[in-house]
């Protein structure tokens, strides 16, 4: 299977997102219009499988470290209303130690040089990884961004990425998966919270037109953190529309196209 098959394949998955009611499927095909980027990005976007989970925990260890989560991956991958997306690519040969649990661990995991975590990844190493291999997703997962559909509302609930796959596109073309989603199920507008020191993520937010509408004060029970709530315009808008689709080429520009629900490359639009 090819990563643009991969991605083209909307209903794949632990659940049938089509008959579940949240569509997966083309952005207008507009938006793709006069595409034609011939590079392709390594990396595409599919929809979560229920194998990815246990990986997916690990980016958001990794993404959100010492945070306790407030739901289970598992369990939120198979919810009726939600969605989520995972940033995918061929496992490379070096990596391919199918067995291993430290393809599962953070960075901070990996490197804890503490006499016990040491003892651990020995016993993972050279026995619960004979014993017990853990199951692995069939590709490597960079990131993964998860929207809750409520209403007209598309909800960004979590979006967070490995931290040697930061600052290379991924975490925008994740973004871009997620909004146009959100315009395939007719939502009117795309709704987040952001941590307000999260310059970086609200950098990314304000590209894509969201603007900060108000704030939940101490939200973060972690560290009693205000919230920024985000919102973008109207989506179905042109004007909306439009600079989304001046984005996405741009992304396109410098990254390389991205197979991705809806779209399998440029050859395939008639672009
Ligand atoms: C937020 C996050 C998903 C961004 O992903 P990324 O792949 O590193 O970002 P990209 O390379 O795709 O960059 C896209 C845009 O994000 C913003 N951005 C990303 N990194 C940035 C940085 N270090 N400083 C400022 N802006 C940055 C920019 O607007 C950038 O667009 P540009 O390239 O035109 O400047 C990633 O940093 C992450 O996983 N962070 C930890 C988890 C987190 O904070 N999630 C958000 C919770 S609400």
């Amino acid at each position: 299977m090819t990563h643009s098959d991969t991605a083209n394949n909307t209903v794949e998955g632990s659940k049938n997102l089509l008959t579940d009611g949240i569509q997966v499927g083309p952005a207008k095909s507009d938006h793709f219009g006069g595409l034609n980027i011939p590079q392709e990005n390594e990396f595409s976007v599919r929809s979560a499988l229920l194998d990815d989970a246990v990986i997916m925990e690990s980016i958001e260890r990794e993404a959100f470290p010492g945070v306790i989560p407030l739901s289970r991956i598992s369990r939120d991958i198979t919810r009726n209303n939600g969605l989520y997306l995972n940033a995918v690519r061929r496992w490379r040969l070096d990596e391919k130690n199918f067995k291993s649990r430290l393809m599962i661990a953070t960075k901070a995991e990996k490197e804890d040089s503490r006499f016990l975590a040491r003892v651990r990844r020995s016993v993972n190493q050279y026995f619960l990884d004979y014993i017990n291999p853990p199951r692995l997703p069939p590709d490597y997962i960079a990131g993964f961004v998860g929207l809750w559909f409520v209403l007209n509302e598309a909800h960004v609930v979590v979006i967070g990425l490995r931290e040697v796959d930061r600052r290379k596109g991924v975490g925008e073309l994740l973004f871009i998966s997620a909004i146009e989603q959100a315009l395939v199920n007719n939502s009117k507008v795309v709704t987040l919270e952001v941590r307000r020191s999260n310059d970086v993520a609200i950098e990314l937010y304000r590209k894509y037109g969201f603007q900060k509408v108000g704030l939940r004060i101490r939200y973060y029970s972690d560290n009693g953190e205000d919230a920024v709530i985000m919102t973008t315009p109207p989506i179905q808008n042109d004007d909306f529309k439009d600079h989304l689709f001046n984005l996405t080429k741009q992304h396109a520009e410098k990254w390389g196209w991205v197979g991705r629900p809806g779209y399998s490359g440029p050859m395939n639009t008639g672009a």
